[in-house]
This record gives structure tokens, C-alpha cells and sequence, in this order.
């Protein structure tokens, strides 16, 4: 598939790395696309960059893996997205990790932006450590994805178990206020709690 991937933190940056690696067209889309630093990742993983524009151009695609708080600016800043598959992954955190769950959800507020794009929300629910590896001895860790697109929807399932997680389909994106809940339980956990990143949520069936 043809990837754009608008954020090269945490999040974008392992999943950039092993798209790319396992097949994909992937393009970076950074505010600092002209900084010397990607020569590496450039002639290791084939990855271009770009900036968030003309990667989201590029992407079949589009990743959002960015901060809640940028997220509505750099919708704006991408340009015509209709048609497109939106790969939401953001949780609407405010600061310390608070997250408002009484509002409608991220994933529906994100494909009120960005008019026309087929939303699908996944990559959420766990930490951006397990997207390097979901696979716990034999037992891969569940990606639940939400959207209202079937075949949209379909595509990023198929791209969660590319990473190795066992994709789970959650419903339409009005779930996404669930699985963004989901993500508070999974930080919460992780701080808080202090477990640390090294854990996540499976699905056990009979
Ligand atoms: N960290 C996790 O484990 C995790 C797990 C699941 C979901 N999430 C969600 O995924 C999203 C990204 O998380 P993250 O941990 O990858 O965040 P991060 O490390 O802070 O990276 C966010 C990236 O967004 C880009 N960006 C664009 N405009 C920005 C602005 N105005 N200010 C700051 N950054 C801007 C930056 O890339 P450039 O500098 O290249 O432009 C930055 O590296 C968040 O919504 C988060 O809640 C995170």
C-alpha cells in the first residue's frame, strides 16, 4: 500500500519503519522534512520525506500520529483528503494524560475535519513499543479498529496484522469513543499504575 505518515515521533516513526520494511510505499510527512537527519532512514528503509502535505498527497493511506492538540492545525495544513483511508491513531489527551470522554469521540471528531476521508480508527489501544513487536510468546496482542468503511476498514486490519497484532473489527467509528477509553485504561495502567510499556490487551476466544 501507499503510506503517508504525518508524525515521525513515537508513534509514526515504528510504524513508518516497519511498513516500509515489510513491503509498503511509505512516505514521512515532517515539519522538518529538509533536516540532514533522514539520510540514514532514507537509504536503510527506502522511506522518502516530505512535508505533511505532500505525503498525505502520496498515501492511499494517511497516518495521523500526532499530538490531540495539533491534530485539527495539521488536518487543515494537509489538503483534500476525500477518498482517502484516514489511519486515526491519536487518543484526545489533555495535559497529564486527562482525557475528556464526555464530547463526542477523537475518531469522529477527526473525520468531521477532514471532510470526506474514509476514518478508521486503530493503533490506539497500546503502546507505541508494542507496534515495534504485538507478539507476547505465541500470543499476539489484539488491534481493535473501528470505521465506517468496510473496505477502508478492511485495509488497516490487514495492515495491524502486518505488524503482528491479531486485528479485531469493533464496529462502525462511533466506537472509537470506547477505544479511545480503552487507550486511557492502557496508559492509565502504564503510569499510574506503573507497569510500564511492556503489556497489552488480548482476545481470548472458544
Ligand atoms: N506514544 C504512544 O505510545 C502512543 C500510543 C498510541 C497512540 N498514541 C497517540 O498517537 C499520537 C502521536 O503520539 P506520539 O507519542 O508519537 O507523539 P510524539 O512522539 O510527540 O510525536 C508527534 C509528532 O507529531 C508531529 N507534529 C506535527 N505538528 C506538531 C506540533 N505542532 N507539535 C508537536 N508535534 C507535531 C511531529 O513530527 P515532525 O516533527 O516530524 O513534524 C512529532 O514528532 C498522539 O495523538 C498519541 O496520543 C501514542
Amino acid at each position: 500500500m501507499k503510506i503517508g505518515i504525518i508524525g515521525t515521533g513515537n508513534v509514526g516513526m515504528v510504524l513508518g519503519l516497519r511498513w516500509a520494511d515489510s513491503g509498503n510505499e511509505v512516505v514521512f510527512g515532517s515539519r522538518r522534512a529538509d533536516s540532514d537527519d533522514w539520510q540514514a532512514i532514507k537509504e536503510r528503509h527506502g522511506i522518502d520525506i516530505a512535508s505533511p502535505a505532500a505525503a498525505a498527497e502520496f498515501g492511499d493511506v494517511v497516518v495521523l500520529a500526532v499530538p490531540w492538540s495539533v491534530t485539527e492545525k495539521v488536518i487543515e495544513g494537509l489538503g483534500d483528503l476525500s477518498g482517502k483511508i484516514v489511519l486515526d491513531c491519536t487518543n484526545p489527551l489533555g495535559p497529564n494524560f486527562t482525557m475528556d470522554l464526555t464530547g463526542t469521540s477523537g475518531g469522529e471528531q477527526i473525520a468531521a475535519w477532514a471532510k470526506g476521508a474514509k476514518v478508521v480508527k486503530a493503533l490506539n489501544t497500546t503502546g507505541s513499543k508494542n507496534m515495534g513487536d504485538p507478539v507476547y510468546g505465541e500470543q499476539p496482542l489484539a488491534m481493535l479498529v473501528c470505521g465506517d468503511d468496510v473496505e477502508a476498514k478492511a485495509n488497516v486490519m490487514l495492515l495491524t496484522a502486518e505488524l503482528g497484532f491479531d486485528p479485531v473489527d469493533a464496529g462502525p467509528l462511533s466506537k472509537s469513543k470506547y477505544l479511545e477509553a480503552m487507550a486511557y485504561v492502557w496508559i492509565s495502567q502504564a503510569y499510574q499504575e506503573e507497569w510500564g510499556a511492556d503489556f497489552g490487551f488480548a482476545v481470548l476466544r472458544r
